[in-house]
């Protein structure tokens, strides 16, 4: 069984994706922990609902660095096997990201390498989706790496963009497949079959197939 933690900033749908699919047993894991930089943050209600330590480390007015080392300190001590992004809406530096390689994954709600990096969060996203005219959004899971957004991806889900569509009907529709490929993406980690080869992620087949 492996040890997640969880860092959001929001509402929390997609960490309760994960924890919904560590409590049927679809994910051979368990969320230890949930920290979050927003006081208030719903994601820190659901977290103590589910069961699972809450740590608020609050990044208002502090320096990148001191709220970073705060958070690594608790990681330190939580001893996760894995770090999930879940609406996690504060960059982090390459120092903490390094700490971490190949163990932290983040859910982007587009389909990257398009419409990710600086100012791509969020519901910016879906505006420069419908503005770019593109016919097909989704989302990506992907590890984390220095370059922003820019990290190995594991999985995919597409939905086509409708021409109905508004910020809020696509986000709604991007955020249904983020609450799928989320926790098949832990899945495929807590089996042991992603293997990282440079850019790229391969999936290696399950034992029995
Ligand atoms: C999700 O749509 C996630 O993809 C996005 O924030 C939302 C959080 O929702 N993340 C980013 O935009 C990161 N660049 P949630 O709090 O309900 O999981």
């Amino acid at each position: 069984m492996i040890r997640i933690a969880v860092m959001a900033s929001g509402g929390g749908t997609n960490l309760q994706s994960i924890m919904d699919a560590c409590e049927s047993g679809y994910i051979d894991g368990k969320v230890v922990a949930v920290i979050s930089n927003k006081d208030g943050a719903y994601a820190l209600e659901r977290a103590k609902i589910y069961g699972a330590e809450t740590i608020l480390i609050p990044s208002r007015g502090k320096r990148r660095e001191e709220h970073e080392n705060e958070v690594l300190a608790e990681l330190e001590r939580i001893r996760p096997d894995l770090v999930l992004l879940a609406g996690y809406m504060r960059m982090l530096t390459a120092n903490f990201i390094e700490r971490y390689r190949g163990k932290i994954m983040n859910i982007h709600p587009a389909l990257l390498p398009c419409f990710g990096g600086k100012g791509m969060y969020g519901e910016n996203v879906h505006r420069a989706v419908l503005e770019s005219g593109a016919k097909v959004s989704g989302c990506t899971v992907h590890f984390v790496t220095p370059h922003v957004d820019g990290g190995p991806i594991i999985l995919q889900r597409c939905i086509p963009v409708l021409d109905s569509d508004t910020v809020e009907t696509l986000k709604a529709r991007v955020l249904e497949e983020e609450h799928k490929a989320y926790p098949e993406a832990v899945r495929l980690f807590a089996e042991g079959r992603l293997k990282i080869d440079g850019a790229v992620v391969r999936i290696e087949s399950a034992n029995n197939e």
